[in-house]
């Protein structure tokens, strides 16, 4: 009898296929970003991210609750200050928004874990993710002047009551300088996960609205990745997990499935993926006219990061997300 092998016998029933099923997608897998602005009483909707808002500390806590209540276990914070400038200063700042948005969400959530975004973008005047020479319109990133910045800004941070610290920023050295001034101001417990491997796309778009933080001249390819490296991404991994990164992250999620699985096969530390903003803009935009199933596409796209190797997902769907998988 041909064929004897038959592959559909395992797929006749959902109870059969549950049973069957390689892998799973739980809300505790998520984590949710959130763009903290100054004021009170403030939410406006990103216009390139239905869904996604810009909220006020006060709407950021409500946020942050609704975030828990679903089953999602962390926040990523993003902030827009009131004022840039060209040191960054609202970065590093004591009452620095992310560090007023911290402070205010583990008072209302203790359990929740608040990682925040340690990168200068969105506080510089011309918006690159470090310090540049005042004469400078390339936007050359000088490299180790930055990583002290870092340093304060990711204690600022701590300070404030972060559980976890992550820089995006892709500056050389970065992992090692913040352990060094985490050590230092007594945080030594203070997880740090890594943007280890992020690559300059054109997909972040949409999150350069919503965090004001679209560079004013040049671009971020002197810092960022090239998209056709992919060995190159090893290489990022061991160089963080040398300099103390206790978690890696991939960025963005969708166009780099290749390098998820092979940095999660060259690592024994959690890795985690962003599900980023032209990922979200681009699912949102089809959905909005009808052209797909939002829910199933979603689902669809998450669990092909699960399956890709990770560990935990940063995704604007991750309300909607727990909510489908029935939270
Ligand atoms: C900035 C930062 C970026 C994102 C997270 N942190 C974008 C950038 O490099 O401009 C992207 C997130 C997204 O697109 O959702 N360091
Ligand atoms: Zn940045």
């Amino acid at each position: 009898m041909f064929p004897s092998v038959r592959p559909r016998r395992l797929r006749t029933t959902p109870t059969l296929r549950r049973m069957v099923r390689e892998n799973h997608l739980h809300p505790e897998d998520l984590v949710s970003p959130i763009f903290v602005v100054p004021g009170s009483g403030f939410a406006r909707e990103v216009s390139s991210m239905p869904g996604v808002f810009q909220l006020s500390v006060d709407k950021a806590v409500e946020e942050a609750r609704e975030v828990w209540d679903l089953g999602v276990p962390s926040v990523i914070l993003f902030g827009i200050p009131e004022q840039k400038d060209a040191g960054a200063t609202g970065a590093w700042h004591d009452h620095g928004i992310v560090q007023e948005a911290t402070t205010a969400i583990k008072a209302a959530l203790p359990e929740l874990v608040v990682m925040a975004d340690t990168c200068l973008c969105e506080y510089t005047n011309h918006g690159h993710c470090g310090v540049i020479e005042l004469s400078d319109t390339i936007g050359h990133v000088l490299n180790d002047p930055t990583l002290e910045i870092l340093g304060k800004t990711a204690v600022a941070q701590a300070r404030a009551g972060a559980d976890l610290i992550a820089p995006s920023g892709m500056m050389d050295g970065m992992v090692r300088a913040i352990r060094t001034a985490l050590d230092e101001a007594g945080f030594t417990d203070t997880p740090i996960l890594s943007y280890a491997a992020k690559y300059a796309s054109a997909y972040y778009g949409p999150f350069r609205d919503a965090a004001e933080s679209t560079p004013q001249f040049g671009d971020r390819r002197t810092y960022q990745m090239d998209p056709a490296n992919s060995r190159e991404a090893l290489k990022e991994i061991a160089l963080d997990i040398a300099e103390g990164a206790d978690m890696l992250m991939v960025k963005p999620a969708l166009a780099y499935l290749d390098i998820l699985h092979r940095v999660k096969a060259a690592t024994h530390l959690p890795v985690a993926a962003y599900n980023v903003s032209g990922e979200y803009a681009m699912v949102k935009a089809a959905a909005l006219n009808g052209w797909i199933d939002e829910e199933r596409v979603v689902m669809e796209t998450l669990m092909s990061m699960k399956r890709a190797g990770a560990d935990l997902i940063l995704t604007y769907h991750a309300k909607d997300a727990a909510r489908w998988l029935g939270a």
